[in-house]
């Protein structure tokens, strides 16, 4: 007997806007197949627009790239402790090994599921107690739900130690009327394939400063010196945007506020339909924060739960996850010191992030829906 395979429903789907060809198009007729070229600068330029205010923009292969390269900006070098949320994708933690340093993980607080400002405080204190100051805070937008950015700020001023700010997760959130990605020392973008815009894989830097774009630039390119002949004075990378990808990224930079729409829309959605069920909580935005509801997240009560409906959706073919595992419980990093109090861990436990792509169909929503409905 034939089986019926339902039609899938992926968790982020990359979502084209129609422009992008264009641009690529014309990359290849100027023959402009390379990591430098018009679509790079033009793409850097709208990405400056849309931010707004005093920024600089280096299109990058990656966002992992991007926060190796705002790491060793910042100095840190081998032996250094440096603090990283510990809710969160690795990659944000990844870097400080690159770098020989050592991931001080903090947990998160309740209200936006991002770095505690009271355990952030606590680790600084106590490693400071150590002699070790850490030389950066990795702090994270998670699912595009901004940080408790004035604060964190603040016990970054205090202690004289600077914010690399990940918002991989959170282009179109913003912060008390600032966008994210132009909250922290150096601010970083990714455009990898299930991102809230994709350049199919791509990255940028975000600094205030033109001659810190320009050092990052030089460093992402093999940091070759003014000299006719190839000549190194210090170790570079390969870490620059291909101006292909680039030409995508130009094309959906025309349709990033509608997909912002689109997936806030989302979250309106399964939030109108479930909110009333005592077995899923969603996660409001704070009064002045804007999320671009980049991923739709529920809690559950028990692992048990979450699990039950995650289940249920794989079997009609529909793609959900559980919460990142926060970093302190990763095998690669368990022997590191961590400032928890089980937040994350619980958030892991019973959370999912169901289906939120800006390419869904009303249908497919109505039919996410009424699925969990008849689980529960
Ligand atoms: C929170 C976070 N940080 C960093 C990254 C790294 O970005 P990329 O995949 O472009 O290297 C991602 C996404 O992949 C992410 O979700």
């Amino acid at each position: 007997m034939k089986t019926i395979t339902k039609e899938k429903i992926w968790l982020s789907s990359p979502h084209m806007g129609g422009g992008e060809q264009k641009y690529v198009q014309e990359a290849f007729d100027t023959n402009w197949v390379a990591p430098l070229g018009p679509n790079v600068d033009n793409f850097e330029k709208s990405i400056v627009e849309f931010l707004g205010g005093n920024t600089n923009v280096a299109a990058l292969s990656s966002g992992t790239a991007a926060i190796h390269l705002a790491l060793e900006i910042l100095g840190v070098t081998s032996g250094d402790e440096v603090i990283c949320q510990s809710f969160t994708f690795s990659a944000s933690a990844n870097p400080i090994m690159y770098l020989g340093a050592t991931p001080i993980f903090v947990d998160s607080e309740k209200d936006t599921w991002n770095i505690s400002p009271k355990l952030l405080i606590e680790a600084i204190e106590a490693r400071i107690a150590l002699g070790k100051k850490p030389k950066a805070i990795v702090a994270v937008h998670l699912y595009g739900m901004p940080y408790k950015a004035d604060e964190i700020t603040r016990i970054s001023e205090k202690y004289g130690i600077p914010v690399v700010e990940d918002s991989a997760e959170a282009l179109g959130s913003y912060y008390k009327d600032k966008k994210c990605g132009t909250l922290g020392a150096i601010g970083i973008l990714s455009f990898n394939g299930n991102k809230i815009i994709t350049t199919s894989g791509g990255g940028a830097l975000v600094v205030k400063d033109e001659a810190i774009k320009k050092k990052a630039v030089f460093l992402a390119t093999q940091a070759r010196d003014d000299a006719p002949h190839y000549q190194h004075s210090s170790v570079g990378y390969n870490y620059r945007m291909s101006n292909i990808l680039a030409g995508i990224g130009r094309g959906q930079m025309e349709v990033l506020q509608s997909r912002v729409d689109q997936r806030r829309f989302n979250y309106t959605f399964y939030k109108k339909h479930l909110a009333h069920l005592s077995e899923v909580e969603f996660l409001d935005e704070p009064s002045g924060y804007s999320s671009n509801r980049w991923l739709t997240c529920i809690l559950t009560p028990s692992f048990e739960i979450r699990e039950e409906i995650r289940l249920a959706l794989l079997e009609e073919n529909i793609e959900s996850r559980p919460l990142w595992k926060p970093m302190h419980l990763q095998p690669v990093f368990i022997e590191y010191p961590n400032y928890s109090d089980g937040t994350s861990e619980d958030l892991f436990n019973r959370g999912l992030c169901l289906p939120s792509g800006s390419n869904l169909l009303e249908s497919d929503l109505k039919r996410i829906v009424e699925l969990i409905l008849t689980k529960i």
